[in-house]
């Protein structure tokens, strides 16, 4: 095959199908949204922005705000999304009309063991899931679990000592995100992973790895839709089988050792409380080992961000950091106690503020998504039946008109006073309205908690393995393309930070 230099046949035959393809997206794309009068980026534009390497799809967000205002339209491989910033639309599309014409998220239907997550749960039947999770997540339910984190952020804490003792630089995720993890273990199943002291634990593995969905199917999906169903029937999943698999045993084996005996009250029990309770209408079994896997995953990897971006963050800002400390210093004079960590606005006022300020520039899931039912108007813009309406909340936060000076940590944002002037559609990192974050008020107790203790012992501090500023990785949820390296400084307070 002299003719065909440099590559192989088949990398050939694989170019030009790629080529083709891209030729008759840019070819199919544009229908859509010209006819609804909508402006949209051409492909060609997301193109320029893969090569160079800035492909991070909600830094795109951004930059087609920047050019085209509140509303526009945009394509993922051949499926048309309706983006919307207009904060009045929000309100429709996420509160009024979420149960009549926006209860759902887009499903691409290859969620193999996955299929009923309440997550991905539509209609009636996710209203049912819902309405029997929602109990596990009230205020006495995560007070009760307040005591099962502590013993975690206690293990985060002792961890974190001869790091700091040796001056070691570590990568801030591994302790954080493993203190995520273990918290989220023990709520929701009661068992210990101990992940913080074990690391390789096949546990984290399979934590890290649930939601990275297979990029082959899901680009094989999006350039040929009407695949979906052949696909479905061959049993193909975007989550990979092994990762589901292994919860899926660790959760039969919890299982089986509780038949008969008395438990405590972690998300398991009570899901498996709500089979007697509510006879036909509780969680089969299935349902249960889905939302028993789903928590974890949703939870410890945002969680874990999350953290991890307080830290980058308070380590590049010490005069915050400090004030931070002055306040936990004099909040909790010797151990954290349950009440104040509860109450988000009357105590540990700078870190509330904070939170709020790194989970408005970092919100772990950078998009929302909901489709439309049926086609509607709203405030004068047409919403075609079956479009995916995107909120790009990382653009959102950052959005001038909302947020003066966006990047700009202004403690007085969000002051009793100034809070109120808040439109609360302009603040999404947990979603608004009835299919919001069902587990926002479990994550912030569990974040403030390891913040608090960590802040209590040490300082994050920058070295020079700290990449300042930090490059954003092009996949998945949002995040650093590479590890957050800091260091650890002891403080002397920590020997007053003793239990009794
Ligand atoms: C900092 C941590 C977290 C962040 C930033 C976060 C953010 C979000 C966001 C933005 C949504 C979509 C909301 C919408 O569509 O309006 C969501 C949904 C969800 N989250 Fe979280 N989350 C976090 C922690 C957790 C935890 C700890 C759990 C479980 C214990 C959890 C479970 C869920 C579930 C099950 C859904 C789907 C709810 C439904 O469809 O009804 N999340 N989360």
């Amino acid at each position: 095959m002299g003719f065909l230099p440099f590559f192989s046949l088949e990398t050939w035959a694989l170019l030009v199908m790629f080529i083709s393809l891209f030729i008759m997206y840019g070819y199919w794309s544009y229908g859509v949204f010209e006819k609804l009068g909508i402006p949209c980026p051409k492909p060609i534009m997301y193109w320029g922005t893969v090569t160079k390497g800035h492909s991070v799809y909600y830094i795109k967000d951004y930059m087609s705000f920047k050019q085209f205002g509140k509303v526009w339209g945009m394509y993922e491989l051949r499926t048309p999304m309706l983006a919307v910033m207009d904060v009045s639309m929000l309100k429709t599309i996420l509160v009024k009309e979420c149960f009549s014409l926006f209860p759902n998220r887009r499903n691409l239907r290859l969620n193999g063991d996955l299929y009923d997550i309440v997550s991905l749960s539509e209609d009636d039947n996710w209203r049912r899931i819902r309405n029997i999770l929602t109990p596990a997540f009230t205020t006495g339910r995560i007070k009760e679990m307040f005591e099962i984190m502590k013993q975690h952020s206690r293990k985060l804490t002792d961890s974190l000592r001869p790091k700091a003792h040796n001056e070691e630089v570590i990568n801030v995720k591994d302790f954080l995100g493993a203190y995520s993890l273990d918290a989220m273990a023990s709520c929701a199943y009661s068992i210990d992973t101990d992940t913080i002291k074990d690391p390789s634990h096949p546990f984290i593995n399979h934590a890290k790895k649930l939601l990275r969905i297979s990029i082959p199917l899901f680009l094989i999906q999006g350039f040929f839709p009407f695949l979906l169903p052949l696909l479905e029937i061959s049993g193909f999943s975007l989550f990979p089988k092994s990762c589901v698999a292994y919860f899926k045993s660790v959760l039969e084996k919890v299982r089986a050792e509780r038949r008969g005996g008395s438990h405590q009250m972690d998300f398991l029990q009570l899901m498996m409380n709500s089979q007697q309770e509510k006879q036909n209408k509780g969680l089969s079994d299935h349902e249960i080992m889905s939302q028993a896997i789903i928590f974890v995953a949703a939870g410890f990897d945002t969680s874990g961000t999350t953290l991890a971006f307080l830290a980058y963050n308070l380590a590049k800002n010490p005069e915050v950091m400090r004030r931070l400390q002055e306040e936990i210093d004099t909040t909790f004079p010797s151990k954290v106690k349950q009440e104040s960590v509860f109450q988000y606005t009357d105590s540990l006022y700078t870190e509330y503020k904070y939170l709020c300020f790194i989970i408005r520039l970092y919100p772990p899931i950078a998009r929302i998504e909901r489709v439309a039912k049926a086609t509607v108007e709203i405030n004068g813009i047409t919403v075609p039946k079956d479009m995916i309406v995107t909120v790009p909340v990382y653009a959102l936060h950052r959005d001038p008109d909302l947020w003066p000076d966006p990047e700009e940590f202004k403690p007085d944002r969000f002051s009793k006073e100034n809070k109120q002037s808040i439109n609360p559609y302009a603040y999404l990192p947990f979603g608004i309205g009835p299919r919001n974050c069902i587990g926002m008020r479990f994550a912030l107790v569990m974040v403030k908690l390891a913040l608090v203790e960590v802040l209590q012992n040490y300082s994050f501090s920058i070295c020079k393995e700290t990449e300042i500023p930090l490059e954003m990785d092009p996949t998945g949820l949002l995040g650093p393309l590479r590890p957050i390296k800091l260091k650890l400084v002891a403080r002397s307070i920590a020997s007053a930070n003793v239990d009794n």
